[in-house]
C-alpha cells in the first residue's frame, strides 16, 4: 500500500484537501495528493498497489469487462447511495475520492463466505478459464443491487426481471463459456423465470419441486446485497465535510462552479490543461493515455454541468450528465416519445459500466473534437438539440449542435456547458398562427452494429423526425417538414441530408418520391475515402430512409390508421426479441461415480469472486523488471538501428533487449515445440510486420508500454528482395514448408476413376478463409525470477510448459535442469499459448538473466494481436464429379495454406484439414496442401486448427452440388454420409469398430429432436409471408479425430490422508482440474474403505504444473488433455490401491468393520509404505486415436435490409462417449460452438497490404456477446456406451464442437438465398443473380447485406412503380 494509507486526520487536513480519501472493499484509503500521478487509472492501483487483484485487465479500453467494480456514491442531503458499475481501466484514480468500491472478492471470498452470486456462476457450470468471471459477477451483482433498492422482492427472488438479468451482462466478453450459463445463473435470481426453465445446474434436477429447489439455491436474501455495505459508514462521514482541492498546489482539482472552472482555465496560461469527466475516450484514444497534461480539471462537481432541468421550452442536460443519467431523465417523461427513443437508442451506445460514468458532453465533445463517430450527435441533431458553449475570451453562447459540430475543434479552454432538447412543436403553422391540429411529428433512430444491445460502433446511425398530415384529397401522406440526421458512416460528423430533406418537403410520399429521394441521399450519404465497408453503410442510409418512409406510402387505411396511431415502422417488425431460452439433456453416467457426474468445477468460486491467481496476480518481486515488446512494423527491412525518439532514453526505461544480448552458449530461439525452432528475436534483418524485434525493460508495466511508442527502429530496404505477402506470390517463388510424409494428406481411392464415373462435374471451384485471433481474455504473459547458481525459474501462462522450458533452456545456454517453469492455471488459451507464450517465457528468462532482477510482462492486447498470429488463412481449388442423386465420386482438393513466416505447428495443418474433410464419403479423394511461406506474421494452432475450415470446405462442395442439382441440400448431405465400410476406408483404424460410428444415429436423432422437418415447413412458409426478413434452417455433420499421447503423472497421499495429484495437463478453463479429480477419486475408491468416493473427491487437490517436478509433459491441445492426464492419475492411484489394499484388510480384520481412510493413511505410513506413485499413460496405438461425433441444426433470421442475423435457435447433439463430467463437457460444447459462431459470422483478423494486423483491439475485433448467441440453445449429450481401451469410453469436447457453427453459416445462406430469390421475383432483368453462390466467412453484416442485394430496397421500389405502371 506503499504506506499510503493514514488513518487519523489532521486539523490541517480538515481546512483543505490534501489528500484523497475513498474505501476499497469496506477499508479506508487515503493517499497525499502531492504524491499522486493524476493519470494513475483506478485498475493501475488497485492491481499494483492493494490486495484486490479480482480486477483483470483484458483490454484497457472499456471493451471487456473483466476490470469492471461498482461504484457507490453517497449524496448526504438525500442520503442515498447510488450505485452502478464503472470500467476500473478507464476511470481515473483522483476522479474517485469520496467513492467507495466494491471488487468481486469484496462480494464475498472463501474465508468470509461467498456471495450467492459467486456461489450460483459455480452452480450453473459458468465459469471456465475465469478470466472474466470477477467481471461478470460484479455486473450480475449491481444489477440485482439496483433492481431490489427501491422495493422489496419477493423472499429468495429479486425484482431483476429475466430480460433485465440477460442485459446484466450485455457488455462483458467471455470467450470460454458461450454466455448461457452466465446469463442462467443471474435469472435464476429473477422471480419470473422458472429454474426448471433453465439450463443444467448443481441445484436442481426436471422435475423437481420448485420449494425444494429454492431451498437449495445459494440463498439470496434481497437484504444480503445491504449486508455487503457497499458505502461504509466512515466515508459518510468523511464526505459530509465536502473539502475543496488546491488547485494551484495539485495537479488535480474539482471546480464547484463554472465561474471558477472559467477563472482557472484563464489563468493557467501556456499550462496543457485537460477537462476530465468520464475519461472514457481514453478507451478510443489511447495515446491520450500517454499525453501529458499540467493540469487535470475534474468537472463533475460543477452544477452548472450537472444540470437536469425540464421545462415547457424542453430538457436540459449539463454536459457532465452521465449517459446513464441521460436516459433515465428521458424516460421520466414518458408521454414523449421522442424522448424515449433517444433514450431507447442511447441504451446501445457502448455497454452500462460505460455509460455510467460517460458523460453527454463527453461523447459530443469527442465527435466535434475528433470526429469520434458518435450515436448521440446524430440524434441529437435530428432532435434539434442546442449547445451552450463557455469560452476564455467570449463567454457563455449558444448554438445549434449541428452549427457547433460544424466549428473548428473546440479549444482545450472552452466548455461545453449543456445540451437542450426542445419541447417538440409543429413547424407548420395554420394559418391564424396556431399549428396545425391534422400533422402528427414522426421521430425515429436507427442504428445497425455488429452487436444489436451495443458494445460496438455503428456502421451507419440515423435519426430522423418529420412532420406530415393526412392528405384528404389523395388519401395519401403529406410532409410538412423533416430532418434527416445520418452519422457513423465515415464522415467528419453527424451529417443532414439537407437535398433530401428539401425534395420531400412538401411532397406527398408515393414510391416514386421516395425513390428520387433515394437516388439523392445516395449522393449525399457517401463515407470518406478509405472507410471500410463504404458500399454497405450507403446502403444502410437507403434502408433507414425506407423504413422510415416506406409504409407512408401506402395509400390505404391500414397505413394511414398506423401512423395515426402514432407509428411509422409499418415494415414488419424487423427483429426478433425472443429472450434466450435452452434446454440440455444429459445423462449422468453413475458407473464409475464420481466420474461421469456433472460436479462443480473445481475452484470456481475462487474464479468467481476473483481469488484465483493467475500468472500476472503472482505478487511482483522486489526489484521487479517488466517488459514490453518492440515489434517489427516492415515486412522485410534490414534493422539499420534501434533508437529512442530524440535520441532520448525515457524515463524509468533500463535498456532494450536484443539478440545481442543472448548469452555465448545460448541461441536466438524463441520457440522449440514440435517442429524446426523459431528465432526469439529478429537479427539483422526483420522478416515480417509483427516480428518481435526486442523486449523494452522498465520500471513499470505502464512505462514500458508508453516508451515502446517513443521507440524508432530506422529500416533499410536496399538489396532487399520484395517480401512475399500472398499465397500466390508463396507459389511462384516455390516458397513452401516442406511436411513430414506421414503429416501430407494422402489420397484415398482412384480419383481419375471416380471422376469418369460422375455424371456432373464442377471444375475449379474456389474458397477462402481469413484468420481467427484467439481472444484469451488474459494476453500473454510471463514472470521470470532469478535463482541462485545459474537457475531461472518462470511462471509462463502456458499450454506447453515443456516447451517453454526447453526454449529459455536453449536460449540462455543452460541445461535444462537450470530451468523451472510452473504453470497454475491460464486464462483462456484456445491454442494460442501453445507456441506463441515461449517467445514471451523466453524472453522474461533472457532479459533477467541478463540484468539479475526479476522480469515479467503482461502484454497490452494491441501487442498481443500484431504479433501472435492466429489462425490459418487459405485458399482452397477444388473440383467435385458427382451423379445425378447427389452422390459425390469424386474430390479433388487443393489448399494454399498461409503460414506466415515460421513453421511453428503448420505441418500439422493438413492432416487436420483432410481429417474433418472426410466426415462425408467423397468417392475417391485427391488432396493436396501447399504450406506457404510467406513474410507474414506466424500462424500457429487456433481451436480446432485446420478442422474447422476442412470441416467447413465439405459443406461448401455440399451446398455447390445441391445448388447445381437445384436439389435439398439437407438430401445431399445424407447421401454423401459414410456408411461404416467408407469411414474405414477414409479413416482406417480410426474409425474404430462398427457400433462406435454413431453419426447417423445422430443425424436421424436430431431431426427429432430439433423438429427439424415441420420446421424447415415453418420457414418455407415465413419466407413466403416476409419480404424483409428471411430465415434459413440447416442441419451439419461433425467428424473430428484426435490422438492420445504419452502423459505422465503422480499422485502422492499425505499423512493427514489429503491427495496432492500432479498431471501436465493445464488447466486453461477445459475441466481439467475437476475431471482428473474425479478419476483419482473414484480410482482411489476401488479400496472400498469406510470413505466413499464422493467423500474422497474433497480431499484431493490438483496442484500447478512444474516442469523440474513432472517431466515429459508436452502439451495441452487436442482436446485429450483432459482424458490422458486422467488415465494417467488412474494409473497412479491403481498403483496406490495395490499397496493399500492389504493394509485396509489387515484393518477391517483387526477392527471387525470398515475403516475410514484417514485410519488407512495412518496406518500406510507407520508401515512406511511409499505413498506417492508417479506413472506414465502411454496410449494403445490402435485406440489411441479415434473419431469424434456430433451434428448441429440451426435456424437463422437474416434482416434483407440491414443484414444482421439473428441465431433463433441451435439444436445439437454430441456424442461423449461415457462422458467423464457432463457437466464440463456440456461447457465446452457450447463455448466451442459459439467461438465457432464467431469464425464463421463476425470475427475478421485483417491485415493491411504489409501484413500488419489493422484489427487490433475490441473496437474493430468483434467476438460473440450474449446478444449474438443462439437465441434457443439446446445440447444433447449422449453417452453412446463402451469403448474398448478408452479412458473409461469417454470422448474429447473440447474442439471438435467448434465445427458445429458452420451450421449456422449454412443457414445464413439458405435465407440469403431466399433473399435472392425474392429479387429474381422483382427484377426484369435476372443478370449478376446467383443462385449457386459462395457466402464468405464470415458472413459479417456487410457481407450478408451485399449478397442480399445492396440495392434490395430500390430493386422493391422500382418493381412496385413497375407493377403499378402495368396496372
Ligand atoms: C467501449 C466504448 C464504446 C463506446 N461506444 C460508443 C457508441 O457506440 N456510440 C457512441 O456514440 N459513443 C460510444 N462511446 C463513446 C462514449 O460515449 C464516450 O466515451 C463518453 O460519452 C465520453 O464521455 P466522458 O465523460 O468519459 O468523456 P471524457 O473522456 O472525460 O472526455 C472526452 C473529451 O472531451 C473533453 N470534455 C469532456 N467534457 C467536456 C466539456 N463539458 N467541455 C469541454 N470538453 C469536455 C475532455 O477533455 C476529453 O478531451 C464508447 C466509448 C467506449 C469507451
Ligand atoms: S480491461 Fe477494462 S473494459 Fe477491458
Ligand atoms: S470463463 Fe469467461 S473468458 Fe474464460
Amino acid at each position: 500500500m506503499g504506506g499510503q494509507r493514514v488513518i487519523e486526520e489532521t486539523e490541517e487536513s480538515m481546512k483543505s484537501k490534501t489528500s484523497l480519501v475513498f474505501a476499497i472493499n469496506g477499508e479506508r484509503f487515503e493517499l497525499e495528493l502531492s504524491s499522486l500521478d493524476p493519470s494513475t487509472t483506478l485498475i493501475d492501483f488497485l492491481r499494483n498497489k492493494t490486495p484486490f487483484k479480482s480486477v483483470k485487465l483484458g483490454c484497457g479500453e472499456g471493451g471487456c469487462g473483466a476490470c469492471v467494480v461498482l461504484l457507490s456514491k453517497y449524496d448526504p442531503l438525500l442520503e442515498k447511495v447510488d450505485d452502478f458499475t464503472v470500467s476500473s481501466c478507464l476511470t481515473l484514480l483522483c476522479s474517485i475520492d469520496g467513492c467507495s468500491i466494491t471488487t468481486s472478492e469484496g462480494l464475498g471470498n472463501s474465508r468470509a463466505g461467498f456471495h450467492a452470486v459467486h456461489e450460483r456462476i459455480a452452480g450453473f457450470h459458468a465459469t471456465q478459464c475465469g478470466f472474466c468471471t470477477p467481471g461478470m459477477s460484479v455486473s450480475m451483482f449491481s444489477a440485482l443491487l439496483n433492481a431490489d433498492k427501491s422495493s422489496p422482492p419477493r423472499s429468495g427472488y429479486s425484482n431483476l426481471t429475466a430480460a433485465e438479468a440477460e442485459k446484466a451482462v450485455a457488455g462483458n466478453l467471455c470467450r470460454c463459456t458461450g454466455y448461457r450459463p452466465l446469463v442462467d445463473a443471474c435469472k435464476s435470481f429473477s422471480a419470473d423465470v422458472d429454474i426448471e426453465d433453465l439450463g443444467f445446474n448443481s441445484f436442481c434436477k426436471k422435475g423437481e419441486n420448485r420449494d425444494d429447489v429454492l431451498g437449495r439455491l445459494p440463498c439470496y436474501d434481497h437484504t444480503s446485497s445491504q449486508v455487503i455495505c457497499t458505502f461504509p459508514e466512515f466515508l459518510k462521514n468523511e464526505i459530509k465535510i465536502d473539502m475543496s482541492l488546491d488547485p494551484r498546489k495539485y495537479r488535480w482539482s474539482r471546480p464547484v462552479s463554472a465561474s471558477e472552472l472559467q477563472g482557472l482555465l484563464e489563468v493557467e496560461n501556456g499550462l496543457a490543461v485537460k477537462l476530465v469527466a468520464g475519461n472514457t475516450s481514453t478507451g478510443y484514444y489511447k495515446e491520450e493515455k500517454q499525453r501529458k497534461y499540467d493540469r487535470f480539471f475534474d468537472i463533475r462537481r460543477i452544477p452548472e454541468l450537472t444540470v437536469v432541468r425540464r421545462g415547457d421550452k424542453g430538457i436540459e442536460l449539463g454536459a457532465a450528465v452521465t449517459i446513464s443519467k441521460a436516459i433515465e431523465a428521458l424516460r421520466e417523461k414518458e408521454d414523449v416519445s421522442m424522448l424515449a427513443k433517444l433514450a431507447s437508442h442511447m441504451e446501445k451506445i457502448a455497454s452500462r459500466f460505460v455509460r455510467n460514468t460517460g458523460t453527454i458532453g463527453g461523447n459530443i465533445v469527442m465527435a466535434q473534437r475528433k470526429q469520434f463517430p458518435s450515436d448521440l450527435t446524430t440524434i441529437l441533431v435530428a432532435a434539434r438539440a442546442t449547445v451552450k458553449i463557455m469560452s476564455v475570451g467570449s463567454g457563455q453562447e449558444q448554438f445549434t449542435l449541428e452549427e457547433f459540430l460544424q466549428q473548428p475543434p473546440l479549444e482545450a479552454k472552452s466548455v461545453l456547458l449543456s445540451v437542450e432538447i426542445p419541447s417538440w412543436r409543429p413547424v407548420t403553422k395554420k394559418k391564424n398562427g396556431s399549428s396545425s391540429p391534422d400533422t402528427r411529428l414522426l421521430f425515429e433512430t436507427y442504428r445497425a452494429a455488429p452487436r444489436p444491445l451495443g458494445n460496438a460502433l455503428a456502421f451507419l446511425n440515423a435519426a430522423f423526425s418529420a412532420e406530415v398530415s393526412l392528405s384528404e384529397a389523395s388519401d395519401s401522406i403529406f410532409v410538412h417538414d423533416c430532418l434527416l440526421a445520418f452519422g457513423a458512416y465515415g464522415t467528419k460528423h453527424a451529417h443532414r441530408a439537407r437535398k433530401v430533406e428539401d425534395f420531400l418537403t412538401g411532397k406527398v410520399i408515393t414510391d416514386e418520391v421516395l425513390m428520387e429521394a433515394i437516388g439523392l441521399l445516395k449522393d449525399e450519404i457517401v463515407p470518406d475515402k478509405g472507410t471500410s465497408n463504404a458500399g454497405y453503410r450507403s446502403s444502410l442510409a437507403v434502408t433507414f430512409l425506407f423504413e422510415f418512409f416506406g409504409s407512408l406510402t401506402q395509400t390505404n387505411a391500414k397505413t394511414t390508421n398506423g401512423w395515426l396511431n402514432g407509428g411509422c415502422k409499418e415494415i414488419e417488425s424487423l427483429k426478433p426479441e425472443a429472450m434466450l431460452s435452452s434446454a440440455q439433456q444429459i445423462v449422468e453416467n453413475q458407473e464409475y461415480s464420481p466420474v461421469g457426474k456433472g460436479i462443480v468445477k473445481s475452484g470456481a468460486c475462487l474464479q468467481a469472486s476473483g481469488e484465483a491467481v493467475y500468472v500476472d496476480d503472482i505478487p511482483s518481486p522486489e526489484n521487479c523488471l517488466y517488459g514490453a515488446f518492440i515489434y517489427s512494423t516492415m515486412p522485410l527491412a534490414r534493422i539499420k538501428g534501434i533508437r529512442f525518439k530524440e535520441n532520448r532514453v525515457p524515463e524509468g526505461v533500463l535498456g532494450i533487449i536484443t539478440y545481442k544480448d543472448i548469452p555465448k552458449d545460448g541461441q536466438n530461439v524463441g520457440t522449440k515445440g514440435f517442429f524446426t525452432p523459431d528465432l526469439l528475436f529478429a537479427e539483422d534483418i526483420t522478416l515480417c510486420v509483427g516480428q518481435i524485434i526486442g523486449l523494452l525493460v522498465a520500471e513499470s508495466q505502464k512505462l514500458a508500454d508508453v516508451a515502446t511508442n517513443l521507440v524508432v527502429i530506422d529500416y533499410d530496404t536496399e538489396d532487399l528482395e520484395p517480401p512475399i505477402l500472398t499465397v500466390e506470390e508463396a507459389v511462384q517463388k516455390s516458397s513452401f514448408f516442406s511436411v513430414p510424409p506421414p503429416l501430407r494428406g494422402k489420397p484415398v481411392g482412384d480419383i481419375t476413376k471416380g471422376m469418369a464415373e460422375a455424371e456432373h462435374k464442377i471444375l475449379g471451384s474456389k474458397i477462402s478463409f481469413g484468420s481467427q485471433y484467439f481472444f484469451y481474455m488474459e494476453t500473454q504473459t510471463a514472470l521470470a525470477v532469478p535463482d541462485e547458481d545459474n537457475c531461472m525459474v518462470v511462471y509462463s501462462s502456458t499450454q506447453a510448459p515443456e516447451f517453454v522450458h526447453r526454449t529459455i533452456a536453449g536460449c540462455l545456454g543452460v541445461p535444462e535442469h537450470n530451468v523451472r517453469v510452473i504453470t497454475r492455471r491460464v486464462g483462456g488459451g484456445f491454442g494460442g499459448k501453445v507456441m506463441k507464450s515461449m517467445p514471451v517465457a523466453a524472453a522474461c528468462a533472457l532479459a533477467a538473466s541478463k540484468m539479475q532482477r526479476p522480469v515479467r510482462t503482461y502484454m497490452n492486447r494491441k501487442t498481443d494481436m500484431i504479433t501472435t498470429g492466429g489462425r490459418h488463412p487459405m485458399k482452397v481449388t477444388y473440383s467435385v464429379g458427382f451423379k445425378a442423386n447427389g452422390k459425390i465420386t469424386a474430390l479433388d482438393i487443393e489448399v494454399l495454406l498461409d503460414a506466415g513466416i515460421s513453421e511453428d505447428v503448420s505441418p500439422l495443418m493438413p492432416s487436420g484439414i483432410q481429417g474433418a474433410l472426410m466426415k462425408y464419403d467423397w468417392g475417391a479423394l485427391s488432396f493436396d496442401v501447399k504450406v506457404c511461406k510467406t513474410n507474414t506474421v506466424s500462424r500457429t494452432a487456433v481451436r480446432a486448427p485446420g478442422d474447422v475450415q476442412g470441416s467447413y470446405i465439405g459443406e461448401a462442395i455440399i451446398e455447390k452440388v445441391a445448388s447445381y442439382l437445384s436439389a435439398d441440400v439437407d438430401e445431399i448431405r445424407k447421401v454423401n454420409l459414410h456408411t461404416y465400410e467408407s469411414l474405414g476406408l477414409f479413416h482406417n483404424a480410426k474409425a474404430g469398430e462398427s457400433p462406435e460410428y454413431t453419426l447417423p444415429l445422430l443425424w436421424d436423432k436430431l431431426a427429432e429432436f430439433s423438429g427439424f422437418n415441420q420446421r424447415r415447413k415453418v420457414v418455407e412458409e415465413f419466407n413466403a409471408s416476409n419480404k424483409w426478413r428471411k430465415r434459413g434452417i440447416s442441419r451439419v455433420p461433425a467428424v473430428y479425430g484426435v490422438s492420445m499421447r504419452l502423459t505422465p503423472g503422480r499422485v502422492s497421499v499425505l499423512s493427514d490422508g489429503s491427495v496432492v495429484v500432479e498431471v501436465p495437463g493445464i488447466e486453461i478453463g477445459q475441466g481439467l482440474w475437476t475431471k482428473v479429480k474425479q478419476m483419482a477419486a473414484y480410482s482411489l475408491g476401488l479400496i472400498q474403505c469406510g470413505t466413499t468416493s464422493d467423500e474422497l473427491l474433497e480431499k484431493i487437490r490438483v496442484i500447478q504444473a512444474d516442469t523440474l517436478s513432472l517431466v515429459q509433459g508436452s502439451v495441452t491441445g487436442g482436446s485429450t488433455s483432459s482424458e490422458a492426464s486422467s488415465e494417467a492419475v488412474r494409473i497412479c492411484c491403481d498403483g496406490l490401491v495395490k499397496r493399500l489394499l492389504p493394509v485396509n484388510a489387515a484393518l477391517v480384520e483387526q477392527t471387525g468393520g470398515p475403516v475410514t481412510w484417514e485410519t488407512l493413511i495412518s496406518q500406510a505410513y507407520q508401515q512406511s509404505i511409499n505413498m506417492a506413485v508417479s506413472s506414465t499413460y502411454l496410449p494403445d496405438m490402435s485406440t489411441g486415436a479415434y473419431l469424434n461425433y456430433g451434428v448441429a441444426a440451426s435456424e437463422v433470421e437474416v434482416n434483407v435490409l440491414t443484414g444482421e442475423t439473428t441465431v433463433l435457435r441451435t439444436d445439437i447433439i454430441y456424442d461423449c462417449g461415457k462422458s467423464l463430467n457432463p457437466a464440463v463437457d456440456l461447457g465446452q460444447i457450447e463455448g466451442a460452438f459459439v467461438q465457432g459462431l464467431g469464425f464463421f459470422m463476425l470475427e475478421e483478423y485483417l491485415m493491411n497490404s504489409d501484413g500488419l494486423i489493422v484489427t487490433d483491439s475490441t473496437w474493430t475485433y468483434k467476438i460473440p456477446t450474449v446478444d449474438t448467441i443462439p437465441r434457443q440453445f439446446n445440447v444433447e449429450i449422449i453417452n453412446s456406451g463402451h469403448h474398448k481401451n478408452r479412458v473409461l469410453s469417454s470422448k474429447a469436447s473440447g474442439e471438435p464442437p467448434l465445427l458445429l457453427a458452420s451450421s449456422v453459416h449454412c443457414a445464413v445462406r439458405a435465407a440469403v438465398k431466399e433473399a435472392k430469390r425474392q429479387i429474381l421475383t422483382w427484377s426484369s432483368n435476372q443478370q449478376g443473380i446467383d443462385l449457386s453462390f459462395d457466402l464468405p466467412v464470415p458472413a459479417t453484416m456487410p457481407v450478408v447485406k451485399e449478397f442480399c442485394g445492396l440495392d434490395v430496397v430500390e430493386k422493391y421500389l422500382e418493381w412496385k412503380i413497375q407493377q403499378r405502371m402495368n396496372i
